[in-house]
């Protein structure tokens, strides 16, 4: 059974959406299921916001490349020889074939089709018997460019120009991440999965505690003793964030937390704990005394979600001999977790596909996902 279209992009549905967290419901069902409403997302979401795409220290050198897919569009990033990272179409000018998949290093983009080739900055440099074709210049078919932004070592994607600089989506959030060192943590530890659910359901379950003695009562629900989170709400920015007291690091399972990698140096009595952030629409990440990590989120359908993990940590922490030994129980932890959160997503997925879902309430342990929903109504609906 479908949800009722008429509905779906009329403001008057999302009249309670976007109330303040405990007066508000959450997002109707078929924000979750609705291919029309999930390209309206792809549209006015994924294409006009800053997307993560990564970490900047994973491509070091000239020819380093990854390909990645938003929403539908094919994207290289790549390093040039003159040592600047491009977002480039992975499609070539000619006829239109992919031109990279994976990732790795190349010293120019040749398309498998018929060879015409690229530099690492997208200019086009050769194509064979083209000596003929009147009135073809090199120079008009380059590859198309996209907007680039660094943010503290990651790297961010715009589909279309316009809009906001970098600076003013991500706010003020430095200051609430400056004891991190963020730029300077080195990727410990990666993983790509996929879920089959929409992908506001994978971030709003990373973005809420109310789950966690349900969820994660035998893995990391007794890290969280205090169930308090504090939402850092007079903080200007496009993000969200809690943050969660504790002691210990939150990147281990409850009952191995005796196999934990050093702090971060100098972190203070205030700083011992977990900062999860949400920067719009997709850049969910955690840091916590000894490491952070975040996930880079790939739509693919309103049903299915790409996933790429990354797990960073301070370079000493990376230098060290121990290091792969105690990083496995880390990711033991998040292999765990995630699992357990996966069950969970695939099964709410399926509640929403009945199309007899109705919005009930939220908890005050979920205001970032009410605050996600708001912000998602202000981006789609006119
Ligand atoms: S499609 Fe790329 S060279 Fe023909
Ligand atoms: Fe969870």
């Amino acid at each position: 059974m479908a949800y009722p279209d008429a509905a779906i992009f009329d403001r008057k549905s999302y009249a309670k959406v976007t109330r303040p967290p405990l007066q508000a419901e959450p997002l109707p069902g078929w924000c979750y299921t609705d291919p029309a409403f999930h390209r309206r997302e792809i549209e006015r979401v994924f294409s006009r916001s800053w997307v993560c795409v990564g970490r900047e220290n994973a491509l070091p050198d000239a020819g380093d490349y990854r390909t990645v897919e938003l929403g539908g569009t094919k994207v290289i990033l790549i390093r040039g020889q003159d040592g600047k990272l491009r977002a480039l179409n992975n499609v070539c000018r000619h006829r239109g074939m992919v031109l990279l998949k994976g990732s790795g290093r190349v010293n120019g983009i040749l398309c498998p089709f018929h060879s015409w080739g690229y530099g690492l900055d997208g200019s086009l440099r050769g194509a064979p018997n083209m000596d003929r074709t009147e009135g073809f210049d090199k120079r008009e078919y380059g590859l198309a460019e996209f907007e680039i932004a660094i943010w503290q070592g990651f790297i961010f994607v715009r589909l279309e120009p316009g809009g906001p600089a970098f600076e003013d989506t991500v706010g003020e959030l430095d200051t609430l991440l400056d004891c991190y060192d963020l730029p300077n943590m080195r990727i410990g530890g990666s993983r790509e999965f996929t879920v089959n659910c929409n992908w506001k359901l994978f971030i709003e379950v990373f973005m809420e505690d109310y789950h966690l003695n349900a969820v994660h009562k035998n893995s990391i629900a007794g890290t969280y003793a205090s169930h308090a989170p504090e939402v850092a709400d007079g903080v200007n920015g496009d993000f969200v964030t809690i943050w969660d007291t504790h002691e210990g690091t939150s990147a281990l399972l409850t009952d191995e937390r005796h196999k934990a990698l050093p702090p971060i140096a100098g972190l203070k009595p205030s700083e011992l704990g977990t900062r999860y952030v949400l920067l719009y629409p997709s850049f969910a990440f955690a840091c916590t005394i000894d490491c952070m990590w975040f996930f880079e989120i790939y739509p693919d359908g309103p049903a299915k979600t790409n996933v790429a993990m990354t797990m960073l940590v301070p370079p000493s922490t990376l230098a060290r001999p121990d290091f792969e030994a105690r990083f496995e129980a880390y990711r033991t932890r998040w292999k765990v977790s995630m699992d357990e959160d996966i069950v969970v997503l695939e099964r709410q997925q399926d509640g929403m596909e009945t199309g007899r879902y109705r919005p009930g309430r939220f908890s005050h342990l979920e205001p970032c996902v009410s605050k996600l929903a708001s912000w998602i109504v202000t981006r789609t609906i006119d």
